[in-house]
């Protein structure tokens, strides 16, 4: 057996861990009596103990002042989500005027491609990926029929290489030159969410760019989980949810990115509201609309403060991390989580049961493709308190996640496989 597979040695990862103590700002969930071993950070991230603190701020305010509280709150809530704006471009690699959190996932990636799909007779195609989530599918379809288009006829899907789950980046950039002049808007998962595999944005950015078309992604498994730079690739523009990696809470609100050139531009086309109305003028209350130059003139509504309230304990521990030292821990947790299970694969009665099926561009997800007992083995580890994600028909995803997963988090998990009976 492998040095590293063990328990002392975990701990020994755990001591040196510089950001160990960020677990402690975290509830963990209890199974069976147990502290769980939590992996599901990338379909529901956990609750920061500053949560509830915060959420009673700004209720206690609005107790105490009413209506008086979009002034008068200690976080005033007539500029309340202009807090996070900051923050997220941290995380995205954005400049903080091109951020706004605002909204759910797919309705946001519906007011993006309302604003950057503006198909012509000549210029139509839209390029996504293969098993894309199934949320974005349904939205790049309809955005087709909106504008009268068979759908079948305006989106080209990229398909994994015959007998592989990857799909390959050759394939997208060659697929974008074909496309050409045909090319509308080309909108991918940074990350997919079923097998993990991060996408070069950058380089689908600069060929989608080059053909003169726009390049958008959905980041709902890259945000907080990859090092995202969306400014300097020339992103157009990015839409992500906060449940998962920045632990918001079921339906937390979500967020976009629109790369400045856009939103500057009065020619942009966007669906608009009251709140992505000039500031100074906002409440004359004017027929005449004058978009905000930035990313917050695709926010329609005012903020939902309270739910939002989540989110800002949150992206406090993001800020007091650093993305950087965050990245780092990710890429650590995750080599030791596919050593472990590189060993477990080649254990007696293991051989042939399951593969990793997460290339090797990745971030802390790893999809263990089971080719016998999956469910069964998805069962043995919730009995041992140790909670992953199980996607049909054979799919077991885990993330170890920095803020609040630990090396010895990741060894119980390779311990309990390799405990499992056939
Ligand atoms: C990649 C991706 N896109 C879209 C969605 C849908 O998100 P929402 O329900 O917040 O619109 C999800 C949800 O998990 C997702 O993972």
């Amino acid at each position: 057996m492998l040095l590293e597979f063990n328990s002392a040695y975990a701990e020994n990862l755990d001591q040196k861990d510089l950001l160990r103590d960020f677990r402690q700002q975290f509830h963990l969930p209890v199974l069976h009596g147990k502290t769980a071993a939590y992996f599901c950070g990338n379909s529901l991230g956990l609750q920061p103990k500053g949560a509830e603190a915060s959420i009673s701020k700004e209720l206690r305010d609005w107790a105490n002042l009413g209506v008086e509280g979009h002034v008068f709150a200690e976080r005033p809530w007539v500029s309340y989500h202009e807090q996070f704006a900051p923050l997220l471009a941290k995380i995205t690699g954005a400049k903080p005027n091109e951020v706004v959190a605002m909204n759910a996932l797919t309705v946001n990636l519906h007011l993006l491609m309302v604003s950057f799909y503006r198909p012509t007779t000549s210029r139509f195609r839209i390029i996504c990926e293969q098993k894309a989530f199934p949320s974005d599918i349904y939205a790049l379809e309809s955005q087709a029929k909106l504008h009268g288009l068979d759908p079948k006829m305006a989106i080209r899907e990229i398909a994994p290489r015959e007998g592989s789950v990857e799909i390959h980046h050759e394939d997208i950039i060659e697929a974008i030159r074909e496309e050409g002049e045909q090319l509308a808007v080309v909108m991918i998962g940074g990350v997919n969410y079923y097998t993990g595999q991060v996408f070069d944005m950058q380089a689908i950015t600069r060929e989608a760019h080059a053909v003169g078309a726009i390049a958008g992604f959905d980041l709902a498994h890259a945000i907080g989980n990859i090092e995202l730079h969306l400014h300097d690739w020339d992103v157009d523009f990015a839409a992500w949810c906060s449940y998962k990696y920045l632990n918001s809470g079921p339906g937390g609100v979500a967020g976009i990115y629109i790369h400045e050139k856009h939103s500057s531009n009065p020619n942009t086309f966007r669906l608009t509201g009251w709140w992505g109305h000039d500031k100074s003028s906002r409440f004359k209350m004017d027929p005449e609309f004058i978009p905000i130059p930035t990313a917050e003139s695709w926010q329609m509504s005012n903020a939902p403060v309270i739910s939002m309230a989540v989110q800002l304990a949150s992206l406090e521990l993001f800020e007091q991390a650093g993305m950087p030292a965050l990245l780092d821990k990710a890429r650590k947790l995750n080599s030791y989580a596919d050593l472990l299970l590189r060993e477990v694969q080649n254990l007696p009665g293991f051989e042939g049961m399951f593969s990793i099926i997460t290339p090797a561009s990745r971030g802390c997800q790893l999809s263990l493709l089971f080719h016998r007992d999956g469910r069964k083995m998805f069962d043995y580890l919730l009995e041992n308190s140790i909670i992953a994600d199980w996607r049909e028909p054979n799919v077991i995803r885990i993330a170890p996640v920095s803020l609040y997963n630990s090396f010895t988090d990741v060894f119980r998990l390779a311990e309990t496989i390799s405990s499992f009976k056939h």
